[in-house]
């Protein structure tokens, strides 16, 4: 099941150095372009994630008010994430290409969370707020697939076992990948894998860009195993680096 899953993979890319080119193992041009597409929605969603992942303690802390971190500011940073995960500068979005629009499109999202979020981030008085990495990137992703839903979708998912809202329960594809390309115990921490493959009876490109456990995760998703985290939810026992997840991205041909 597994090895005929691996051969049937059309190509596997991991995206290990900065300087890997999607294109270098493109089997056609219409397929580099949804690839660099699908990469690049990833890798900037997983940026401004980030943002908010390094900034947990502050947005729960009860005695500060203005938190200093406004849409700009999330923005500046998730720039700076971005070419540190990438090494490459953040996506313009000029111009009409597809690839410009879908990203303007994305950021255009994560600036309205952001504006959204504001009043709820500088509540003062207030510790825990609920506005979480995960529950950031799912408010993105959900609206960013609502939007552009007949060229892109993106969405957070994880392995079955790790499933806390079932919305983001992993279809068929994303348990293989999880299964084949990111080993739960691999010391090799691969970065993405992309395959052309139909999504939704639509021929595209989809994407996985695995998320690893952090130090600022654990509180919640680390140990003891069993016990409560601060959100109410059920620890998972897990480790820095363990894989908890993934945004899964589809980009669908471009019919132009
Ligand atoms: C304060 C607790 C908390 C922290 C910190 C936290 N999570 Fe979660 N995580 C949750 C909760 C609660 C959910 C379910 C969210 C929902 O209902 O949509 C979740 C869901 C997820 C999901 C989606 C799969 C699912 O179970 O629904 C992934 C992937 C994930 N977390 C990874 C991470 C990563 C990676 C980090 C660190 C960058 C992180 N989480 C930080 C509590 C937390």
């Amino acid at each position: 099941m597994r090895s005929s899953f691996l051969s049937s993979c059309a190509f596997v890319l991991l995206f290990a150095a900065p300087s890997s080119s999607v294109l270098a193992a493109d089997p056609a041009p219409a397929d580099g372009e949804s690839q660099i597409l699908a990469k690049q929605l990833a890798d900037v969603l997983s940026a401004a994630e980030k943002v908010i992942a390094d900034n947990q303690d502050l947005i729960d802390d009860p005695a500060k008010g203005d938190k200093g971190l406004g849409t700009d500011v999330v923005l500046t940073r998730a720039a700076a994430n971005y070419q540190a995960a990438t090494g490459q500068p953040f996506p313009t979005t000029d111009g009409d290409s597809r690839r410009a629009r879908l990203t303007k499109t994305l950021i255009t999202i994560i600036r309205g969370v952001m504006d959204k979020a504001q009043p709820l981030i500088n509540e003062q008085g207030k510790g825990y707020k609920s506005f979480l990495p995960p529950i950031f990137t799912d408010q993105v992703a959900r609206e960013f697939s609502r939007t552009v839903e007949a060229e892109a979708v993106i969405r957070i998912t994880a392995p079955a076992e790790l499933i806390r809202n079932r919305r983001h329960r992993p279809d068929e594809w994303e348990v293989k990948v999880f299964e084949a390309q990111f080993k739960p115990d691999s010391a090799d921490k691969a970065k993405a894998f992309i395959e052309r493959v139909d999504y939704k009876g639509k021929a595209g490109v989809r994407l996985m860009l695995p998320q690893y456990y952090d130090q600022s995760c654990l509180k919640c998703h680390g140990e003891p195993k069993g016990e409560r985290d601060i959100n109410g939810g059920t620890k998972e026992g897990k480790k820095l680096g363990d894989l908890g997840g993934g945004i899964s991205v589809a980009v669908f041909d471009d019919k132009k």
